[in-house]
């Protein structure tokens, strides 16, 4: 591997222990305004000293990022469809050369295995892959789901293979139950989404449960910004992931930060 790819990859996954929490705030690009994320500053602000690295669009990097911030960022270079359309049909949105001018540390587009959108969606991954490797980028694949996809092991498993097959360098996919077989069949590191908002107790087990399967750590978003205590809850999904804390004591760290609440 590049020398150039490698160390970018080593900002995203501490070498320390090799795990990442990724912040994601991307969801914007195709959600518009969403719960939690109306101003992207006030919710950034005070997470960014806890997350490991960032995962946004460059709209939200430039305007709602502090220039002084040495967070690692994955860059999100696909879009162009809404969630009032077929979300299947992305394509690329942002020139290689503009990713190297925001010092992306990784550059991420979704694939959707299965959907109307799937064969363009994995060419957009090759050309990027391309580019990537000519500019030391690593590029991080998100194994979208789309709407009439069962989250199983067999169907994750063949989009993470598929998409480190082609020559992702990370992957990002969702826990599911036989997670440990989609890590051993997927050659490259692979980060858990958290997804739709759950209990806070059921997220940092989704934590747990994924890093003990052999997950690399969480690319985790509506859990944490959508929490009543989003300190609370980065807090303690990174004590999972880079501290190996135990689902009470990781839980016991989030409703400290709440101020005891029941
Ligand atoms: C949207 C994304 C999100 O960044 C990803 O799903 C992680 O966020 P969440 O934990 O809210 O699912 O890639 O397409």
């Amino acid at each position: 591997m590049d020398w150039g790819i490698a160390n970018r990859i080593n900002r995203i996954l501490k070498p320390s222990t090799g795990r990442t929490v990724m912040l994601a705030v991307d969801h914007g690009y195709f959600l518009g305004p969403t719960s939690g994320l109306e101003e992207p500053r006030k919710t950034l602000e005070p997470l960014l000293p806890h997350a490991d690295s960032l995962m946004l669009t460059r709209g939200v990097l430039r305007n709602c990022v502090p220039r002084e911030s040495d967070i690692p960022i994955v860059l999100r270079v696909s879009g162009g469809t809404s969630i009032l359309t077929e979300l299947s049909g992305e394509g690329l949105t942002v020139a290689m050369e503009d990713a190297i001018r925001l010092n992306a540390c990784a550059i991420t587009l979704s694939i959707f295995v299965g959907a109307e959108g799937e064969r363009q969606t994995l060419l957009n991954l090759a050309r990027l892959v391309d580019e990537g490797e000519r500019y030391g980028i690593p590029v991080l694949a998100v194994t979208a789901v789309g709407k009439d996809m069962v989250r199983d092991a067999r169907y994750l498993g063949l989009a993470c293979r598929i998409a480190s097959e082609i020559g992702a360098h990370l992957v990002k996919t969702y826990y599911c139950e036989g997670f440990a077989e989609v890590v051993r069949s997927t050659p490259v590191p692979l980060v858990v989404a958290g997804g739709k908002k759950i209990p806070e107790k059921d997220a940092i087990l989704l934590a747990w449960n994924s890093v003990r399967a052999g997950a690399k750590g969480v690319d985790m978003g509506r859990n944490i910004f959508q929490s009543d205590s989003p300190i609370g809850m980065i807090r303690a999904v990174k004590a999972v992931v880079q501290e190996n804390a135990s689902v009470d004591q990781a839980y016991g760290i989030y409703q400290q930060a709440r101020g005891g609440r029941k």
